[in-house]
């Protein structure tokens, strides 16, 4: 219960216009700031030096421009011509090449086909690279364009693309099975949208029992699966049946957040595990910001303690 009424509530937030504006103001001007916890700074400079912290402990990394549901063609093309520098940027830099996107950042509520031209020039540009590119899953009325998308520009022989399921939906575990058949990467998560009852769980208990399930099935006969989950009992299912399997710890990777559970990052590593970090950067963002609030209360008293000065 209390889970989906914190979820409503930072969600009615993140869509509030004053409050984004107001956060973006205070919320990163200073380095201790309240949300540096979770993002990594508003330039691709900063991304990098965090990408460099992280690869100095071991971690691997994804970088995620943040942004998401422009309202027009030009704003999506803005953030497709940004995404193009950061890949410059990254080669630059020499850190990890691995990108995350959202496909509303990139105009998919304006026009279909152009936010495809937008993710192909990006894949143009990163691919030859070396980049892997990670397709985000946002809420439920983007699971289906978002995986045919996926699907045609794999016919269309883009191997070093991936995708990303839910468990709190019900459509997800047959859409684990048509990934897995295919060949694709998926990254699991419970999801961070607030969803409703009709196409996914209620419950936590319901999502991690789907999680539970989904995990067994992706290691056992997915593609080098990214297990995205900062649960200790997922974490600890997952190295069992990984153990049981006989699944070398190569064969998939954990993911983390950036500036979450940065203990069980490191104790992963200690154990002989691949640890990636989404690294979340860029002006826009408090909605990313607002969905890290929800999914676990306590971070409020860190962001108030923040904004009271007495750090945290
Ligand atoms: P759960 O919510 O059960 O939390 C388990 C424990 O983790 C908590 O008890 C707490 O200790 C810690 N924790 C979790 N969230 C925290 C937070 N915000 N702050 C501090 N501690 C926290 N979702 C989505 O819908 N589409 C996507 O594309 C992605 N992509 C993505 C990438 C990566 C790398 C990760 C790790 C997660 C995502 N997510 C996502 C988010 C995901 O759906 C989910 O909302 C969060 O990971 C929280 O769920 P957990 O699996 O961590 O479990």
């Amino acid at each position: 219960m209390l889970d989906r009424a914190a979820k409503t509530f930072f969600q009615l937030l993140a869509g509030s216009g004053t409050l984004k504006a107001l956060a973006s103001r205070y919320g990163m001007r200073r380095p201790e700031s309240f949300a540096r916890r979770f993002i990594a700074g508003e330039t691709v400079q900063e991304a990098i030096e965090a990408a460099r912290a992280l690869e100095t402990r071991r971690l691997k990394l994804t970088l995620d421009l943040l942004g998401e549901s422009v309202t027009n063609l030009e704003e999506a093309e803005a953030a497709t011509r940004e995404y193009l520098t950061v890949v410059d940027a990254v080669v630059q830099s020499g850190v990890e090449r691995n990108l995350s996107l959202k496909l509303t950042q990139l105009g998919i509520d304006v026009d279909k086909a152009s936010a495809v031209d937008n993710l192909r020039k990006i894949l143009e540009r990163a691919e030859p690279a070396g980049f892997f590119v990670r397709i985000d899953m946002e809420s439920s009325a983007y699971t289906a364009v978002t995986l045919e998308i996926f699907e045609t520009l794999w016919s269309h022989g883009h191997r070093q693309i991936g995708v990303v399921l839910q468990s709190a939906l019900h459509r997800s575990e047959a859409d684990l099975r048509t990934i897995n058949a295919l060949g694709g990467r998926v990254r699991l998560v419970k999801g961070a949208y607030k969803e409703p009852k009709t196409i996914a769980y209620p419950k936590k208990a319901d999502v991690d029992a789907a999680y539970a399930r989904m995990l067994k099935t992706l290691l056992i006969e997915g593609h080098y699966p990214a297990i995205a989950t900062h649960d200790p009992a997922m974490i600890t299912l997952a190295r069992a049946i990984a153990q049981e399997h006989h699944i070398a710890p190569d064969r998939f990777e954990f993911q983390m957040l950036y500036g979450v559970r940065r203990d069980l990052q490191a104790m992963l590593i200690k154990a002989g595990y691949r640890v990636r970090v989404y690294i979340p950067f860029g002006r826009e963002w408090f909605p990313y910001f607002m969905r890290r609030l929800g999914e676990r209360p306590a971070n409020v008293m860190f962001v108030i303690r923040g904004i009271l000065g007495e750090g945290g």
